[in-house]
């Protein structure tokens, strides 16, 4: 197999090296290119772009693989939780016994958030979108921390990153307390990450419940399913901002931004809002595809598609099942469930799907787990936020620990105006 590429442009041909992955990826370094050429490359919505030599997450989204650090997705559904995943993530390895007793205590300790940052949720208004008070307390949380993260320190990382995905948590349940204008609990030292979570955002002074298993291991798998997916829109985002040497916070806080988009995690609360639409309207099944297919720019079949996989998501085909087995074992019936199964056969059935290579993908199903959760819809991409952030946080590592680490800055192909006279204000045309 060569290892170098050859671009030829007027006349001349340029070598590039082909560098290979560990999965045989290969990909044209074109870093010196402009230096030799005066070309750069143009790759609308990065497409075709390779950002980072990356040692976290392997996508083929062609044969529908997803691996951790190496590790199947598939096998970390059934048999991890959420912290040990993340511990993989992050650090490299699944931990042993030993190391994660330590990382769920350090999980532990560090669950409380300031108490003075209560009055900093008080100061959004009750209708505040959920994932813009994550961002905004992501980054309050940043400011009571009295050391940086010290990328190349071990243990100080490690003990970092206990705490934000501890806070995290914590001011994820705080902002719909709030929001609902009910008393802010406080974590319990008796429960796994996810339990907690449901604990916070349900128990009540008077009723302190025990959070279901079924429903708690669901959302745990909810948890390891959206843990890392490469480099997509919000982690690229924290790498990029990662890049300038922005602090772990800083960055996370801009990823949750990133993720906020309908087209990102906002995908989930919208594959709701359609089926409920089609639920409320009686919209037959066809005639609603119909309507996509005429017009996909302003009514997308939410929860298809996808950039990378070409075949089938398979964290998708995980969440359809866990979504049918959770609410079987509760005894629970969701109408959705059944629009969205009808929904999916639909689209798999017509030609417009199945020409573009259109699939379900993680947000399709994720919603009615959540809903079974009780867990409200504009809270459904702060729960997307949760699982991301191992991934983010290892990203946000990987761009610190990486001796070769440039600042990120694309270029662009300018189209707008060529070089003009400047017009004074008075000569200006008035009305234009
Ligand atoms: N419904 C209808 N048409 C679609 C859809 C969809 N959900 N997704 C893609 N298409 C069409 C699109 O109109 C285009 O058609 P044409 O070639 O005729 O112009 C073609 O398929 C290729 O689409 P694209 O927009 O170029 O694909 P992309 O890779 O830029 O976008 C995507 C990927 C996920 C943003 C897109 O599929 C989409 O908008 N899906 C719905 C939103 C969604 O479910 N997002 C969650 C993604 S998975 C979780 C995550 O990582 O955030």
């Amino acid at each position: 197999m060569s290892d170098i590429a050859t671009l030829t442009f007027e006349g001349k041909s340029y070598e590039l090296p082909v560098v290979t992955g560990t999965e045989h990826e290969r990909a044209v370094d074109i870093s010196r290119l402009r230096q030799d050429s005066g070309l750069i490359t143009l790759d609308d919505g990065y497409g075709n772009t390779g950002s980072c030599q990356s040692s976290i997450t392997f996508i083929d989204g062609e044969k529908g693989i997803l691996r951790y650090r190496g590790y199947p997705i598939e096998e970390l559904a059934e048999y991890s939780t959420f912290p040990e995943v993340a511990y993989l993530l992050i650090f490299g390895d699944l931990p042993s016994p030993d190391e994660l007793a330590e990382f769920r205590a350090m999980l532990t300790e560090h669950q409380f958030i300031h108490e003075s940052m209560r009055h900093h949720f008080e100061g959004f208004p009750p209708d505040a979108p959920p994932m813009a008070i994550l961002s905004a307390m992501i980054n309050t949380a940043g400011c009571f921390e009295h050391e940086l993260v010290e990328p190349s320190n071990d243990a100080q990382f490690k003990d970092q990153a206990a705490r934000l995905l501890a806070k995290v948590r914590t001011i994820a349940a705080a902002s719909y307390r709030m929001s609902m204008g009910l008393p802010v609990n406080y974590p319990r030292a008796d429960l796994s990450y996810t339990a907690n979570l449901v604990h916070l955002m349900f128990s009540m002074p008077n009723s302190y419940g025990e959070p279901s298993p079924e429903l708690v291991r669901a959302l745990d798998q909810i948890f390891i399913l959206h843990a890392d997916h490469e480099q997509n829109c919000s982690t690229s985002t924290v790498r990029m901002v990662a890049s300038s040497q922005a602090n772990l916070y800083a960055s996370v806080a801009a990823g949750v931004c990133a993720l906020w988009g309908p087209l990102h995690g906002g995908a989930n609360m919208a594959v709701i809002e359609m089926l409920e639409h089609i639920r409320a309207s009686g919209e037959p099944l066809e005639k609603f595809v119909q309507k996509v297919k005429d017009d996909p720019r302003h009514t997308r079949l939410m929860g298809f598609g996808h950039r990378v996989y070409k075949n089938f998501d398979p964290r998708a085909k995980i969440i359809k099942a866990a979504c049918h087995q959770v609410l079987s074992k509760l005894g629970l019936k969701d109408p959705l469930l059944d629009i969205a199964v009808q929904l999916e056969e639909t689209a798999l059935r017509d030609p417009y799907f199945i020409e573009r290579k259109l699939y379900p993908n993680v947000d399709f199903y994720s919603g009615i787990i959540m809903r079974a959760a009780r867990i409200p819809m504009p809270m459904f991409p702060v729960m997307f936020a949760i699982g991301r952030m191992p991934g983010w946080i290892a990203n946000w590592r990987e761009v610190n620990m990486n001796a070769k680490s440039r600042i990120y800055r694309p270029r662009q192909i300018y189209v707008g105006p060529t070089a003009r006279p400047y017009v004074k204000l008075a000569d200006r045309v008035q009305g234009r």
